[in-house]
């Protein structure tokens, strides 16, 4: 009933319903990160009381000081000399890859677009996905804008970094399957699910994004790319993750939680974003990734794969929701390590770091069965 609430609700009508880091490092990165935020709060309640002056000037830190205080908080993560690589790293261009649609091309067949016939192309080395790469001897960065097929009209390809590909090869979506995409806005990783799903044997997916604006950028980005005669049950629906829980449980096969995070690539590159920056943002993020890892749990079904993700380098929001999730839940499950083409293990997971990883991420993720 519940289900159908929800699809009344907020299915949007696009045509038909479519709409190598060991684990004693991690765990010394933890401690050093929950060492170093007691000893900012030691520090702060040794401060004399705040005035209005002084919390004024706390307000309107300078970029200088909010840059220096990041970098503390990293460095004290992963060290010097790891931070010194990893920093400018961070702050060079995103890299992208390339995902070829094949609802593109008439017959899911679909071929390199005639814009891309010059580029040094490098095949990524994913299980099932037509991903591609520009060769880093040629600069590695800029593909052609996606053009429309001529016959089908939807776009030839997505461009998206390609931690976020592997970490929708960790769920190994077989055709039929029901998924659930928790947090989808803009869609790039519910379109690699797509690709994993097929237009003559169907499949589920509901694609959820609770930001009205965002929630209209999925569905642009859906109908730009997936046929609008599709034998795929596509819902887009609008709905808090953590709220998946009270609609049944035990109700998918796969559940993605690419969860809101610090986005550090992201603010890096944005000053006023950047400027916002606290060590604590971190804290307050994973409280939120736990109740939609929490309510994922609940949902899958027993046997059923997890994958969790984030952009984010603070441990506390990567491997830390997930240790939360091992010491308090009360859902079983263990933890499936594997090993993936780019990037390096931590404690619970993967995660692709750009100074490791061929300029690509930070993209963590870690893939949970539900017992
Ligand atoms: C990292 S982005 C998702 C990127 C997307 N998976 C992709 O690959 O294109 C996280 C998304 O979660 C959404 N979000 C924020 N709070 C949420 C919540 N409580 N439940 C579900 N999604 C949420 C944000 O609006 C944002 O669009």
């Amino acid at each position: 009933m519940y289900q159908s609430l929800i699809s009344r609700r907020y299915t949007l009508g696009i045509g038909r319903v479519y709409n190598a880091l060991t684990c004693r490092a991690q765990t010394e990165r933890s401690f050093s990160q929950n060492a170093w935020l007691s000893k900012q709060k030691a520090k702060q309640a040794e401060e004399p009381v705040a005035t209005e002056r002084h919390r004024k000037s706390k307000a309107q830190k300078t970029l200088d000081e909010v840059e220096k205080e990041y970098s503390e908080f990293y460095e004290s993560i992963y060290g010097t000399a790891r931070w010194t690589q990893l920093h400018p790293s961070l702050k060079s261009p995103q890299r992208y890859s390339c995902l070829l649609n094949k609802y593109s091309s008439p017959e899911e067949n679909p071929s390199i677009p005639d814009s891309m016939q010059e580029l040094k192309l490098e095949k990524l080395p994913f299980k099932s996905l037509e991903c591609f790469q520009v060769s880093e001897d040629i600069g590695g960065y800029s593909f052609p804008r996606p053009e429309k097929n001529e016959t089908t009209g939807l776009l030839t390809h997505y461009l998206l970094d390609a931690g976020s590909v592997l970490a929708t090869e960790a769920l190994d979506i077989q055709p039929g399957e029901h998924v659930l995409d928790m947090c989808a806005s803009p869609g790039g990783k519910s379109l690699c699910i797509l690709q994993r799903m097929s237009g003559v044997i169907g499949g589920h997916l509901t694609s959820n994004e609770p930001s009205p604006t965002r929630r209209k950028t999925l569905s642009r980005v859906m109908a730009e790319y997936i046929p609008k005669e599709f034998n795929v049950d596509l819902r887009i629906t609008g709905e808090e993750g953590w709220k998946f829980l009270f609609f049944g449980l035990d109700r998918y096969d796969k559940v993605l939680v690419d969860a809101p995070c610090s986005s550090d690539r992201h603010i890096l590159h944005d000053s006023s974003e950047f400027k916002l920056w606290t060590p604590s943002r971190s804290k307050n993020l994973a409280k939120r990734q736990f109740a939609l890892l929490q309510s994922a749990l609940k949902v899958v079904r027993p046997g059923g794969t997890i994958v969790y993700s984030t952009c984010a380098l603070s441990e506390l929001e990567n491997d830390g929701v997930i240790e939360r999730a091992l010491n308090k839940s009360k859902v079983p499950f263990e933890i499936v390590q594997e090993n993936w083409p780019l990037g390096e293990k931590t404690k619970h997971g993967w995660i692709c770091l750009p100074d490791a990883a061929h300029g690509y991420g930070p993209l963590y993720f870690a893939k949970l069965k539900k017992l």
